[in-house]
């Protein structure tokens, strides 16, 4: 592991966290403005903040071009996923203004190169599907026609939608030090925590000195559980069942893409960003529908040395309660039948919540459950 000197832990991906954010400079006003959508202005933020370091800006074509082919920055170094400003025309000047959803100027962005793009291919080689029904490439489908690179340097950050979990990089490494962590993992999630989210994160957590559950809150599918649903979920659980001293946690501004294995590689050197040098990825890691098999997530991992993403993750089988066992436990660990094994879909649950119903505590511990089901009835009086 490459460690900061500063701070021994995992060094940022590249070598220097980035900072991209800066006093308001003068005259930006005047400058020619690009409204960015949601999803522009969460990768905007992770930006500035140096979630994607060494990237300090939207990425240029050679990069592009490069992650796309190859998954690596044209400099070599391991890149999952395109980070691109969509936009209808080049701009007229050498800088331009980038405006949140409703208009307000944020950042400034240094004109560096407009450039065409294939939206099959983007969606072919980042997503390995070209259909439009997958809700990334949909996305994608609708987006601009030309990409906008360029450095950004951001002066007004997005109202955090919760300030207490809102963390930089910066601030989750300074907290991971002050602990005396060293080896600490991350955990991706963008749905309610259920038990099996529970045993993983704490069977990760035995081998290392810290744990950061970092749920993404950023733009998700209309059919995901709300953010501040999932985040009362992980306070009460956290509250009752986790030990408070080994645990932080925090949001992750991303917008969930959906693109599976890229995805996973890409959420692993993010979390490598905020100190993390652990990374748990377990069944169909990022993954919507069955466009990705159940470890496509973990065997894309295969495509890299172990030095050169430097985060090492932690791959977790498919798990699930076993009623024999009368634990938690996957094919690895339980010689027991699939009658015995409790499974529930999310669409189940879902169905559940809505009637009413507490799904039971083999999937969902009663406070989680309580949690929900509370956000159920509300949103629908
Ligand atoms: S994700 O889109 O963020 O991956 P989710 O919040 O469901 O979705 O999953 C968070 C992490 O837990 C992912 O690494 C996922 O692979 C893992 N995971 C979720 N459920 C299980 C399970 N039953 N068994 C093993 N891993 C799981």
């Amino acid at each position: 592991m490459i460690v900061d000197t500063e701070t021994r832990l995992i060094a940022a991906h590249g070598g220097e966290l980035v900072d991209r954010t800066s006093e308001r400079p003068d005259g930006v006003e005047r400058l020619e403005r690009l409204t960015l959508t949601s999803r522009e202005l969460s990768d905007l933020e992770l930006l500035a903040c140096g979630a994607l370091s060494p990237l300090e800006g939207f990425m240029g074509r050679d990069d592009y071009e490069s992650v796309l082919e190859t998954m690596r920055l044209s400099n070599g170094l391991p890149w999952a996923l395109p980070v691109g400003l969509a936009v209808d025309q080049a701009p007229r000047g050498d800088q331009v203004a980038l405006a949140d959803p409703t208009g307000c100027p944020v950042a400034v962005l240094e004109v560096e190169d407009v450039y065409e793009y294939d939206k099959g291919r983007e969606a072919e080689q980042a997503f390995r599907t070209t259909d439009a029904a997958h809700p990334g490439v949909a996305r994608l489908y609708e987006q601009k026609p030309l990409y906008l690179s360029g450095r950004v340097t951001v002066f007004e950050l997005p109202e955090p939608a919760f300030p207490e979990l809102a963390k930089t990089p910066a601030e989750t490494r300074a907290e991971f030090t002050e602990r005396g962590w060293k080896r600490v993992v991350g955990f991706q999630t963008r749905n309610p925590i259920h038990r099996a989210h529970e045993y993983l994160t704490k069977v990760a957590l035995e081998t290392v000195d810290g744990l950061l559950i970092h749920p993404l809150v950023g733009d998700t599918k209309s059919d995901d559980v709300p953010a501040a649903t999932r985040v009362e979920c992980y306070r009460v659980l956290l509250d009752g069942y986790y030990p408070a001293e080994r645990v932080v946690l925090s949001a992750f501004p991303a917008a969930m893409r959906y693109a599976g294995p890229r995805e996973a590689i890409w959420h692993a050197i993010c979390r490598k960003n905020y100190g993390c040098s652990h990374f748990i990825v377990g069944r169909d890691h990022a993954g919507v529908g069955d466009y990705y098999g159940t470890y496509d997530a973990q065997l894309i991992f295969d495509e890299f040395e172990p030095h050169e993403l430097d985060i090492e993750p932690m791959f977790f089988e498919h798990s699930f309660w076993c009623r024999a066992c009368g634990s938690m436990a996957s094919a690895k660990t339980c010689p027991h039948d699939r009658e015995q094994h409790v499974f529930l879909s999310g669409t189940k649950v879902r169905e559940m919540l809505s009637e009413g119903e507490l799904p039971p505590q083999e999937f969902s511990r009663p406070e989680v459950a309580e949690a929900l089901i509370e956000s159920y009835s509300s949103a629908e009086s």
